[in-house]
């Protein structure tokens, strides 16, 4: 199968401080990658990266990211445009930083969708309704006319989730997804997600330093520490037989989580 985003020995500096080291990946169709690692190590960067979405200071100092073959450091603003959100869709933390407070959900789907092609009003909201009762949604017709601050958290990332989804990208990155919702929501959260890909054949790279959720979706899984690569291959293995010391740590250190892990 090809891949779909490529990374090759990537390393990303703040300033002239290195923070991400010689990283080598492939995320293939349908593929749900989680990118494990503490506070710190780097995850947010590396994804991130890929968009452009670094900060001024932040930059690829080496290596490769490529999107269908495309080279996406060598893009410009204006063609990064038409790959964010249209072919690489990223949600983040807090879906209070995706949504705008002030404007109903249908209003900002409304603007989301013709952002990046010609539909009309009607379409548009068929197309979200369908996408919201396929997704389980209890009452489609009143998520659409509801103000981000009525719904809960967990309603808000579903919506933000949905939103995201509606522009059809190939590849959805995650940051953090779930890591601000109690643990019952998470797991729906992580489900609408595990829904997406059977829907679409989404591909996922979920961002958490959350074992039992990387446990729950992930076919591979990249281990971080300190900007350096720790550990690289399928779930099953990592997660059940980790080769690495400090994989083994992460496991090992969080039995709250351990347990959360037969839930989700
Ligand atoms: N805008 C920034 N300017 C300077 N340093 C940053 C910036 N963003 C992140 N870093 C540093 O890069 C490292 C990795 O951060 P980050 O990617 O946010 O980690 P994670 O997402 O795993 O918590 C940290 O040491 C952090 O302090
Ligand atoms: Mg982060």
């Amino acid at each position: 199968m090809d891949s779909l985003l490529t990374y090759e020995n990537v390393d990303i500096s703040f300033e002239k401080l290195p923070v991400v080291h010689d990283i080598s990946f492939s995320l293939h169709e349908g593929e749900i990658l989680a990118l494990v690692g503490e506070s710190g190590s780097g995850k947010s960067t590396l994804i991130r990266s890929a968009l452009g979405l670094l900060n001024d200071n932040g930059k690829v100092t080496k290596g490769e990211i490529s999107y269908k073959g495309t080279n996406l450091l060598s893009l410009r603003e204006k063609e990064m445009r038409q790959i964010r959100g249209a072919e690489i869709g990223m949600i983040f933390q807090d879906a209070k930083g995706s949504l705008c407070p002030i404007r109903t959900i249908g209003d900002q789907i409304l603007e989301s969708m013709s952002a990046h092609r010609k539909i009309n009003k009607d379409e548009a909201k068929a197309k979200a309704l369908e996408l919201f009762e396929k997704l389980n949604f209890k009452d489609s017709e009143k998520l659409w006319n509801s103000y981000p601050f009525e719904l809960s958290g967990g309603m808000n990332q579903r919506a933000a989730i949905a939103i995201t989804m509606l522009l059809n990208p190939s590849i959805l990155l995650a940051d953090e997804p779930t890591s601000a919702l109690d643990v019952a929501v998470q797991k729906q959260v992580v489900e609408e997600m595990l829904a997406l890909r059977e829907l679409f054949g989404t591909a996922i790279i979920i961002v958490t330093h959350d074992i039992s959720v990387a446990a729950a979706m992930a076919d591979t899984v990249l281990v971080l520490k300190d900007g350096y690569m720790m550990e690289y291959g399928p779930a099953k293995e990592i997660l059940h037989n980790p080769s690495n010391d400090y994989t083994k740590m992460l496991l090992s250190a969080v039995p709250r989580l351990k347990r959360r892990q037969e839930i989700v």
